[in-house]
């Protein structure tokens, strides 16, 4: 095969701006690596003349999307747009409509579209590739679906948002304030100006959903996702947790249990001596159990220009090469819906009561939670002023059922001062 691959860019900003500087460096390596030449032929962005930084000379301009994906000299459409609907929508399915190949790091519309999308795919005969939509530069779907194709996957963790561990390793590291460092993170560039999606667990669900419909063979369910941000996790936790040999990450978690698929992105302990509790920084880091390989971990920067760029292009160099796998690694008719999990799984839980300072309140604690059938593993109370008695509770592996009716129980106590926190421990 020495015909070229055509491809058409749509979005140049961080993410397709790095695509043009790849291929533009290393296209004689592109090229012996494929066996074939792999091009730019066509761009598209919303303002023509804005200043790049790269020679965009030698390529179509389209400004329209749309109409970029429907050119004839165009095999592969890259779509860097973003936003899960409107122009990044209609670009990706009118490629795969006319059949030209898509490659995209949009995990916001792959997580609402992702089953029709895989299905129009595979109906046209084209590839649908996201590897830069997951975990950055990190090479987590191709994991998935090539190198531990033979394995039952047993459950899926990771740390998929860069900002979130940006935020909580800096809290744990200076002793600063979750809102001091947020602007800090703001001001280097690693959150946006509106940050919600990152530190409200968004973004990392999206990316949790991709990669439970690869592990499990379920259609991407995106809304059973149980989402909590960082956005209440205090210095006080933070330090409790350090403590007693934890640190606190934005983990995200996918298993098949009995009654279906749990999928959980929220605040979660970790051992802090555990690769996922030394990963610091705006890293990622994607931790798989698969039943005849056991644990394997994968780190790797999770955004920017450089990571993003090398992940879309390892997509693009697979389809150059005429691999064409299935785009959650089964073919998309054949994946299922699952029911989400109720009961979801077992697991030990730091909790921190705020409690008056007096005589049997702790005795009454512990034997509600006992009667709950929720036991204590340690126990540490923080210096108490003489009014309040801050205490923090490792807990054995215990059911969320019976602890969410044992911390309702110790809420409505008149001695309780504040509403009980509970974090869950992962074991790793
Ligand atoms: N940045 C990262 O590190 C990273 C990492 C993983 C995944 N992603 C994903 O990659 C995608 C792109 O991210 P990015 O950071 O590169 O975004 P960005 O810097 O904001 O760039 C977006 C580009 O899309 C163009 N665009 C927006 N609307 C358009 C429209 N209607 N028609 C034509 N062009 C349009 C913009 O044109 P103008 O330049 O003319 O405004 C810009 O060039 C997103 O889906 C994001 O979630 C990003």
């Amino acid at each position: 095969m020495t015909q070229p691959l055509r491809i058409a860019i749509a979005g140049l900003g961080t993410v397709g701006g790095g695509i043009v500087k790849m291929v533009q460096k290393h296209g004689h390596l592109l090229e012996k690596r494929a066996g074939r030449p792999v091009v730019i032929t066509a761009i598209s962005a919303r303002s023509r003349n804005k200043d790049r930084g790269v020679d965009l000379s030698a390529y179509a301009w389209e400004d329209d999307p749309v109409a970029l994906a429907r050119r004839d000299d165009v095999d592969l459409v890259i779509e860097v747009m973003g936003g899960e609907d409107g122009p990044a929508k209609a670009c990706v399915e009118t490629a795969l409509q006319n059949g030209k190949h898509v490659v995209t790091a949009n995990k916001a519309m792959l997580a609402m579209h992702g089953q029709a999308m895989a299905e129009m795919a595979e109906n046209a005969g084209v590839a649908l590739r996201y590897e830069a939509a997951v975990a950055g530069g990190i090479p987590i779907v191709k994991a998935l679906t090539e190198g531990l194709a033979g394995n039952g996957i047993l459950r899926i963790m990771g740390v998929m948002n860069g900002t979130c561990n940006y935020i909580l390793t800096e809290m744990e590291n200076t002793g600063a304030a979750y809102g001091d460092v947020l602007k800090d993170a703001q001001e280097l560039g690693y959150a946006e100006a509106d940050p919600t999606v990152d530190v409200g667990g968004i973004d990392a669900a999206h990316k949790l959903a991709l990669l439970s419909s690869v592990a499990f063979g379920t259609k991407v369910d995106f809304a059973s996702v149980q989402i909590e941000g960082i956005e209440r996790v205090t210095l006080d936790d933070i330090k409790n947790a350090r403590d007693m040999g934890y640190s606190i990450k934005l983990l995200g978690v996918a298993r098949m249990n009995p009654d279906g698929l749990e999928q959980r992105m929220q605040p979660c302990l970790v051992p802090s001596n555990s690769p996922l509790g030394q990963l610091s920084g705006v890293s990622n880091m994607v931790v798989v159990d698969g039943d005849f390989i056991g644990q394997t971990v994968y780190q790797g920067p999770g955004a920017g220009e450089g990571p993003t760029a090398s992940a879309i292009m390892a997509d693009v160099m697979d389809i150059a090469r005429g691999l064409i796998i299935p785009v959650f690694g089964q073919p998309a008719a054949g994946l299922v819906k699952s029911d989400a999990s109720g009961t979801g799984s077992d697991a030990a839980y730091y909790l921190r009561f705020s409690l008056q300072d007096q005589a049997g309140v702790l005795a009454t604690l512990a034997s509600i939670l006992g009667n709950y059938g929720v036991s204590i593993n340690r126990m540490h109370q923080y210096g108490h002023d003489g009014k309040t008695a801050p205490l923090v509770i490792v807990t054995h592996t215990t059911s969320r059922a019976a602890l969410d009716n044992a911390l309702a129980k110790i809420s409505a106590l008149a001695a309780s001062l504040a509403a009980p926190v509970a974090l869950r421990i992962e074991t790793i």
